[in-house]
């Protein structure tokens, strides 16, 4: 019996969620093994918006919801972007889904005809290219280099589009890579784009409350008024108020867009849970000191990364400028062998030598279209995170 249709063709399975699940049977099989693989915030959902979730549940909200998001979230959506974007969007033009990634999905179906293509600034989060290729999409990869600090620029985004490109993906502050574009870049990625009028943008804002060193939270739209009804922001609850397993995130652009989303939708899921809908108000309208805090912690642990990877020989890692992942570059280990005899010939060697004989599980950057680097998220306890690098750094001081 063939049960994979050709449609899923290289379709690949979220990598950092395949890297977790084996931490996870390992664990289960009594390994202590530290997984950094899956980017989610180990804090727990603050108290008032699970209070809020009770709340809806108990006072009945447990019927379909609207399938576009009810009201009182969009309002509270559309708060939140006066407030933190100098954005002005209205009710029609904003959509709740069951996370930033369904956003993304209803986008490239709602518009793109198959063959279409859409740009990806490697490295890019590995769902951009799976839920394309899901859909006939071609995804075109864009090669920002790591010198250049994994940054698009206005020549090589100039240098791949063409009449057929459809979408691209620009994510800031970036998984994997860190990167968080100043108003300057956006402006000069801007003026590329005003002259491609074909082009839709899907600015990805998901990490903007995870920023250091002074870094600003930026949006395209905001940043290019000429471009906003191009623009599909999108943005969720999942990682700035730890909240990844509720799966609520959303997206706002031109209404059609948005009309054209909800369609989508209508036929694949009817709308998000109403509860986590509601608990997704609480969080918006609610204060907002966790995400200050978390901020904070995250930079701590960036700090803690950074200055643990610059004492080992042989990996390298620019401090990343947001979001919480380490994008680390390791491609001197290729060539080296293991005290057991074996051979590490690729970045998935060694990330699995790293995994099965140090138990610190990592994605190997090649998900991310990052040859010669590894992912890890600094999503985890300090403690945690201290104890992964004591083992990383053993891991790469006995290979030879
Ligand atoms: C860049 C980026 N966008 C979107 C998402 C998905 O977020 P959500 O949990 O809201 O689906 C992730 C999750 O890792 C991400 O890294």
């Amino acid at each position: 019996m063939q049960y994979r249709a050709q449609r899923l063709g290289s379709v690949l399975p979220s990598a950092s969620a395949g890297v977790s699940q084996i931490a996870k049977s390992l664990k289960a099989q009594g390994h202590d093994v530290i997984d950094l693989g899956l980017g989610e915030p180990d804090f727990a959902t603050p108290d008032h918006i699970i209070d809020a979730a009770h709340e809806a549940a108990r006072s009945g909200q447990t019927r379909y919801p609207p399938t576009d998001g009810p009201a009182e979230l969009k309002a509270a959506i559309a708060a939140k972007f006066q407030r933190d974007n100098a954005l002005d969007y209205q009710s029609n033009e904003i959509i709740v889904s069951n996370g930033a990634k369904q956003v993304i999905f209803n986008a490239l179906m709602a518009t793109s005809e198959p063959g279409q293509k859409v740009l990806l600034c490697a490295p890019y989060f590995d769902s951009y290219e799976n839920i394309a290729l899901l859909q006939g999409l071609q995804p075109v990869i864009i090669p920002c280099s790591p010198d250049n600090g994994f940054r698009l620029t206005p020549e090589l985004l100039n240098a791949h589009l063409t009449a057929d490109t459809r979408w691209l993906m620009l994510n800031s502050p970036s998984n994997p890579g860190g990167v968080v574009y100043s108003r300057a870049e956006l402006e000069s990625i801007a003026q590329v784009l005003l002259q491609h009028p074909q082009v839709l943008i899907l600015s990805d804002e998901i990490y903007e409350k995870i920023l250091f060193d002074g870094n600003e939270a930026l949006s395209l739209a905001a940043v290019c008024p000429a471009l906003k009804d191009r623009v599909l922001t999108v943005n969720g609850v999942s990682k700035a108020y730890a909240m990844t397993g509720w799966r609520i995130g959303y997206g706002a652009g031109a209404q059609p867009l948005i009309a054209a989303m909800t369609t989508v939708q209508s036929q694949i899921s009817s709308g998000a849970c109403s509860i986590a809908q509601a608990a997704a108000a609480a969080a918006l309208n609610g204060p907002q000191d966790s995400v200050a805090e978390f901020c904070n912690v995250f930079r701590g642990r960036r700090d803690l990364v950074v200055e643990r990877i610059a004492a080992i020989d042989k990996l390298e890692l620019p401090a990343p400028g947001g979001a919480f992942y380490a994008l680390i570059r390791c491609s001197e280990l290729l060539g080296t062998t293991t005290p057991d005899g074996v051979a590490i010939d690729s970045v998935a060697d060694f990330v699995e030598h790293l995994l099965q004989q140090y138990k610190v599980a990592a994605v190997p950057g090649t998900a991310y279209a990052a040859d010669g680097f590894f992912r890890i998220s600094t999503a985890t306890s300090n403690d945690l995170l201290a104890t992964a690098l004591d083992r990383l750094e053993q891991c790469v001081a006995q290979l030879t």
